[in-house]
């Protein structure tokens, strides 16, 4: 573990530099992210009715109980996530925090919470560990971002599978499916026209959240994302769903 911390340490600055180009998809994610980072936490609170703060925080809680020393957010934003786990780590822990965003990662290394963690400008489909190095790989909010195709996710979760020690665990915190037909029908209507508007007016960004309002309702639900993991590699794969199934934390092991 010495070696891999070493090798993060030795960036001039905290920020370790790892990004060689994307597809034309994470182009536009890249795009849309950068150009929200500013009011990215402002908007979130906003829609979600100030939920994602005990979303994040019982995501963190059950990504810590399982210890460990060395830990990897990927597609971190800015920091929220890393800042509750940091919280729950223990002394000898390791936090890497990463982001393809340049604005969302310097808006992480502002934080507070966030002094000790090393941040990393990196691809999350090519991450620059090598393979069974981390207790744990979190990841929230940011699944669905990364590509809406199975085949396409499933190697990405292969990824994340390939850095974590046999034995380490995944867990990824993401909106899902309700399963109540009208209430998924509520969550679609609200996504579709509320998210759409209410994002544009409060961020600025015509594009950002009309395409988070498009990959909200066409996201997995948690069943399939189970299933999914499981084709990724994982063991043990469970779920527990939060606020009539909006949203799900999934834990599963390599
Ligand atoms: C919806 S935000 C979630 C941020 C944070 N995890 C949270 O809980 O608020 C999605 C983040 O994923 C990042 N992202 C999307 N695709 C990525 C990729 N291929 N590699 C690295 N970061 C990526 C974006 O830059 C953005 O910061």
């Amino acid at each position: 573990m010495a070696n891999v911390i070493k090798q993060f340490n030795i960036a001039v600055s905290r920020f370790i530099f790892n990004i060689e180009g994307f597809g034309s998809m994470s182009k536009g994610v890249l795009k849309v992210f950068s150009e929200v980072a500013h009011l990215y936490e402002l908007v979130n609170h906003v829609l979600t009715f100030g939920l994602d703060i005990p979303w994040r925080k019982k995501a963190a809680q059950v990504a810590a109980s399982g210890g460990g020393t060395l830990w990897l957010e990927v597609c971190s934003g800015t920091g929220e996530m890393a800042v509750n786990l940091g919280k729950l780590a223990g002394s000898d822990t390791k936090i890497i925090v990463s982001d393809f965003s340049m604005p969302m990662v310097s808006r992480a290394s502002e934080k507070e919470g966030l002094r000790k963690a090393s941040i990393s400008l990196t691809d999350s489909q090519q991450l620059p560990f090598p393979d069974k190095t981390f207790d744990l790989v979190v990841i929230s909010f940011a699944t669905r971002n990364i590509t809406p195709n199975r085949l396409r996710l499933t190697q990405s979760l292969r990824e994340f599978h390939r850095v974590l020690k046999p034995g380490g665990r995944f867990i990824n915190l993401e909106t899902s499916q309700p399963s109540s037909t009208p209430l998924r029908i509520a969550f679609r209507l609200y996504s579709k026209h509320v998210i759409k508007m209410f994002g544009r007016i409060i961020s600025g960004s015509k594009t950002g959240y009309a395409y988070l309002a498009h990959t909200v309702p066409r996201f997995f639900n948690a069943e399939d994302l189970s299933d999914i993991l499981y084709e990724s590699g994982f063991s043990k794969v469970d779920y527990t769903k939060m606020t009539f199934g909006a949203v799900a934390i999934h834990r599963a092991v390599k």
